[in-house]
């Protein structure tokens, strides 16, 4: 028998809270398995992220990423008149590539951008922060870079123009779970047996649970899992009421409610992820993999444009970057392939295109923009 890795001291954190409550939501156990201040994943020490860790995100694959989004960006900043002012937030920075990839770029090839804006990180991960201090070192003058933990951030009462960027940061906030059982919709509670962790149906721990379903006029099979991101709300509102003006750049996997509530989607779209393996058990392991569950884009958009964040754009990001010049920049390369060796031609070039794979990464994720109290819309190459 495989003996897998675990992180006794949170698991019995976890299990004396359960033994105190009798039961605790999903949503409460992937708090404390991912964000428990000393012993939760993101808390904890261990590599998280790229080669060594447990998975890639797009910044850890292309440095072309972060300079696509550096001249969305830019655009922004033309469209607001070049404010002198403007602020970048970027909540769950993880190592901070993308915000390094953007400044690099502003810095080098949009100088008069660069000098206008300020880039404030929200990161919940002290370990993150501390990794993302260190590589931005070359940015630290003149407070170019301000962090805050997602607590400061809410208290503070200060309003920015500019852009809020996060990418995969909504697949990593805790969910309730639920199941549709003899025609009424139960939540899946996490209780403990002889052996470990286990789940067990019960009456729904907030009616804000049906009312999301409501909401989006959906009801669930018989037998049919879903996770519900309650945690979108307050995000959004709190966006909303700290920009003045400005936009949203949402990435992250996810889908449209239909297709990611869709019948033939019966355990829902829960993933933990572990030296680059996929499971689907979040019980195993607590502490050393990675949960995460797909995105409503339906829920982020609707409820967006009842507050006035009107959505710009939804697409999926292989469109978006190749909108924003990912094949010029491939074509570039192939023209210049002489000034380098061809092992770092191939090197470069693979890593691109992984960005436009059939089925990989591109099409999983989704890029949504919004925009509150700025008339003109942003202009893509589509
Ligand atoms: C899946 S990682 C993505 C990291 C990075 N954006 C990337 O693309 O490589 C999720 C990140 O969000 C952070 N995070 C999770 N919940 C957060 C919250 N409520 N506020 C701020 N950061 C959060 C985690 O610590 C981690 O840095």
């Amino acid at each position: 028998m495989v003996t897998e890795p675990e992180n006794k001291e949170l698991k019995s954190i976890i299990i004396d809270k359960i033994r105190k409550k009798g039961r605790i939501t999903f949503a409460e156990y992937m708090d404390m398995a991912l964000y428990h201040p000393v012993h939760g994943y993101y808390n904890s020490s261990g590599e998280k992220i790229g080669k060594d860790g447990d998975y890639y995100t797009s910044p850890h694959v292309h440095p072309v990423f972060g300079q696509l989004i550096a001249r969305l960006l830019y655009q922004m900043w033309n469209i607001m008149g070049e404010i002198s002012d403007f602020t970048i937030v970027e909540a769950g920075a993880g190592k901070g590539f993308l915000c390094c990839d953007i400044l690099d770029y502003a810095r080098r090839q949009l100088p008069d951008f660069y000098e206008s804006l300020t880039y404030n990180i929200i990161e919940i991960s002290s370990h993150f922060s501390a990794t993302q201090k260190e590589l931005m070192k070359s940015h630290s003058d003149k407070n170019k870079v301000i962090w805050y933990s997602p607590d400061d951030f809410g208290k503070r009462d200060f309003c920015f123009n500019g852009c809020y960027l996060s990418n995969e940061l909504l697949d990593s906030f805790p969910f309730n779970m639920v199941k549709m059982e003899e025609g009424r919709l139960k939540e899946v509670y996490v209780t403990l047996n002889k052996s470990g962790f286990m789940e067990e149906l019960g009456e729904l721990s907030t009616p804000a649970l049906e009312q999301y379903f409501t909401n989006l006029d959906i009801t669930l099979e018989e037998g049919q899992k879903a996770e519900v991101n309650l945690g979108i709300f307050d995000w959004l509102k709190e966006i909303h009421s700290a920009m003045g003006k400005g936009f949203v750049i949402t990435i992250d996997y996810g889908y449209t409610a239909d297709e990611l509530f869709a019948p033939y989607r019966t355990d829902g779209t829960i993933s933990c992820y572990y030296r680059h393996t996929v499971n689907h058990n979040p019980y195993i392991r607590p502490g050393f993999q990675d949960i995460t569950a797909h995105v409503d884009f339906t829920t982020l958009i609707e409820t967006g444009e009842k507050m006035n964040l009107k959505k710009t754009l939804y697409l999926e990001q292989y469109r978006f970057l190749i909108a924003l010049g990912l094949l010029d920049t491939i074509d570039d390369l192939e023209k210049n392939k002489h000034n380098l060796s061809i092992l770092e031609y191939y090197k470069e070039k693979l890593a691109m295109k992984n960005f436009l794979m059939p089925g990989g990464m591109g099409v999983l994720f989704k890029v949504l923009i919004q925009q509150k109290g700025v008339e003109d819309k942003i202009k893509l190459k589509l």
